[in-house]
């Protein structure tokens, strides 16, 4: 099968030296990539910023911005089966990047955003993609209600919540901890390392029903 996987912040910039994140390692995505790939699967991973190692025999493309990653997905779908959104998009970006650095002139800065592209919600509506779509959900109350709704307007077959309040597991962490939202039932993948929870997250992903 064909994965294209999602992984990484995205940077959005404020001017030539500062941007916007958050505090997403890559880890999880990167073990997504690395799992479907030892599983005998062609991968695409794109990713935005991060220290890590490309899985080998794993295809990559680098992004920056929310823009620059709904852009490379949109134009890699042809062929994939399977599609798992992992990474951490900014929701929103500064409605323009200053041309020179910003000086401190005042006490107060506002900073005026805008909405990124809703690259899991463009994935049936705008892309028209007809394989596999698994989205990811970072919540930090209601994880499954909150998850579910997810599942339901984003037109996901799993969606893949974690409970990012929680010491030790989700962002910036080597172990996770995630309930698989379906349709019809939950599964539950008790906290282990994310190389390990990768593993089972790309079985559930190759047996989801057509
Ligand atoms: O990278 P690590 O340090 O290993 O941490 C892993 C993780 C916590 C980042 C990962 O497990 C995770 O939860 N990823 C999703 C993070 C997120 O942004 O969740 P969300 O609930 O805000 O977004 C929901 C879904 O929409 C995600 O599939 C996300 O990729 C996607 N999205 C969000 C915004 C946007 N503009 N476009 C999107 O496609």
């Amino acid at each position: 099968m064909k994965f294209l996987i999602t992984a990484g912040p995205t940077r959005e910039p404020i001017d030539p030296v500062r941007y916007l994140t958050n505090r997403s390692s890559g880890r999880m995505g990167y073990a997504l990539a690395g799992a479907a790939r030892h599983d005998g699967h062609e991968v695409l991973l794109i990713s935005g910023p991060t220290t890590l190692d490309v899985p080998p025999g794993v295809d990559f493309i680098p992004v920056e911005t929310a823009q620059q990653m709904y852009d490379a997905v949109r134009d890699m779908l042809r062929g994939v089966d399977v599609a798992i959104l992992c990474a951490a998009v900014a929701d929103y970006r500064p409605v323009a990047c200053a041309e020179q650095k910003i000086k401190k002139h005042t006490d107060k800065l506002v900073l005026e955003l805008e909405r990124t592209p809703d690259i899991l919600g463009s994935m049936r509506s705008v892309f028209g993609f007809s394989g596999k779509l698994i989205g990811f959900a970072a919540e930090t109350q209601n994880v499954v209600e909150y998850g579910r709704d997810k599942l339901v307007r984003k037109q996901c077959d799993m969606v893949v919540a974690n409970d990012v309040s929680q010491p030790g597991i989700g962002f910036d962490s080597r172990e996770n901890a995630v309930v698989l939202i379906y349709p019809d039932r939950e599964e539950y993948l008790e906290k282990d390392s994310k190389e390990r929870i990768a593993m089972q997250i790309i079985e559930h992903a190759t047996i989801l029903p057509s």
